[in-house]
């Protein structure tokens, strides 16, 4: 069955369940080092764990990056200018998105997500908080290349991706999510996208390791899903939550770890670990200038601006899809 909503289509099976998501975790557990795709740590549950992540004291991105959308507004009207189309890549968060609309003036906000409900929600406050603002929420896997609504057909664009988001992305997929990107927006159109800088390691794993467990929880939430949605029986009291710093890849890995030797089913398939091996759930990669630079040249994007918070911790770059020239 295929639900269709805004302008694109998620495939769901019979019992509701995401195809995609079937397909990516047998797969993903058949593998000699078990993995999965994070996109998957968010389901509705998923999604409000994270954004309980964000409050936490040892997570600092959301504030760094807040205080730099805060602090830097008049720059941002410099450099983006008024009347764009924002098209804001993920649903959107209460405090990030309105610093910005605030900042630019822009003539249309359009927000893109895979998950339906936030997606709404997230319009709606939108759309209450700036009456003026014509806002055309859009379902769809921002990770392929999207069709537009009309009305913002003819206008500039600026595509917003914060939250560092692309380091949850190994690079040959974060390239091919930033040149969709780039055919989504067009040629001439602005991206501002935020990176997380490489940092001391202790001051990284405390933020995906965190001491009240909110992070553990994540990634536990999605052994309670697979085992919810796919009839599995990992048992979840069997795998320990661990965050480690990956210095050859620059980033942070959240794995489970099994404590002991165990068996599961998962779709009526058979898998096991030995202690100590893992499933691999996250990868959440920093950046530097040059390391952020040449992602976004790799992609079709040049940089313009970068703006860092009173503690060099978080990025925001912006970036200009400039038609492609001939070069040495
Ligand atoms: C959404 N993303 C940018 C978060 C990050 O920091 O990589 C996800 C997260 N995982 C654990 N804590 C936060």
């Amino acid at each position: 069955m295929a639900s269709v909503q805004g302008l694109e289509l998620v495939e769901k099976d019979a019992s509701g369940v995401d195809t995609q998501f079937r397909a990516d975790i047998l797969a993903g557990l058949s593998q000699s080092q078990k993995a999965t795709p994070a996109r998957w740590l968010y389901d509705d549950a998923g999604s409000q764990l994270f954004e309980d992540i964000t409050q936490l004291p040892e997570y600092y991105p959301t504030r760094a990056e807040t205080q730099i959308l805060r602090g830097r507004g008049s720059e941002f009207a410099h450099m983006i200018g008024e009347g764009r189309a924002v098209i804001e890549f993920g649903s959107g968060s209460s405090v990030k998105t309105p610093l910005l609309l605030s900042a630019i003036a822009p003539a249309a906000y359009v927000p893109l997500d895979i998950s339906g409900d936030f997606l709404r929600a997230a319009a709606r406050d939108l759309a209450q908080k700036f009456p003026g603002l014509p806002v055309h929420p859009v379902e769809a896997d921002f990770m392929r290349q999207v069709a537009l609504p009309q009305a913002v057909a003819g206008l500039p664009k600026l595509g917003f991706f914060p939250g560092s988001t692309i380091g949850n992305m190994v690079a040959r997929t974060a390239v091919d999510l930033l040149r969709n990107m780039r055919e989504t927006l067009g040629e001439g159109a602005q991206l501002l996208i935020g990176m997380d800088l490489i940092k001391d390691t202790s001051v990284l794993i405390a933020a995906y390791d965190d001491a009240a467990g909110v992070t553990a929880q994540f990634n536990y939430n999605l052994v309670r899903r697979i085992n919810r949605e796919l009839g599995g029986d990992i048992p979840i009291e069997g795998l320990k939550h661990e965050a480690r710093w990956n210095d050859e890849y620059a980033r942070i890995e959240m794995h489970l770890v099994a404590q002991s030797d165990m068996a599961f089913t998962v779709d009526g398939r058979s898998y096991s670990m030995i202690a100590g091996e893992t499933i691999h759930t996250e990868n959440s990669h920093k950046f530097n200038r040059r390391t952020s630079n040449m992602l976004l040249l790799a992609s079709g994007w040049e940089p313009q601006a970068r703006w860092l918070d009173d503690r060099d911790r978080f990025s925001l770059i912006l970036a200009e899809a400039k038609p492609n020239r001939s070069a040495p």
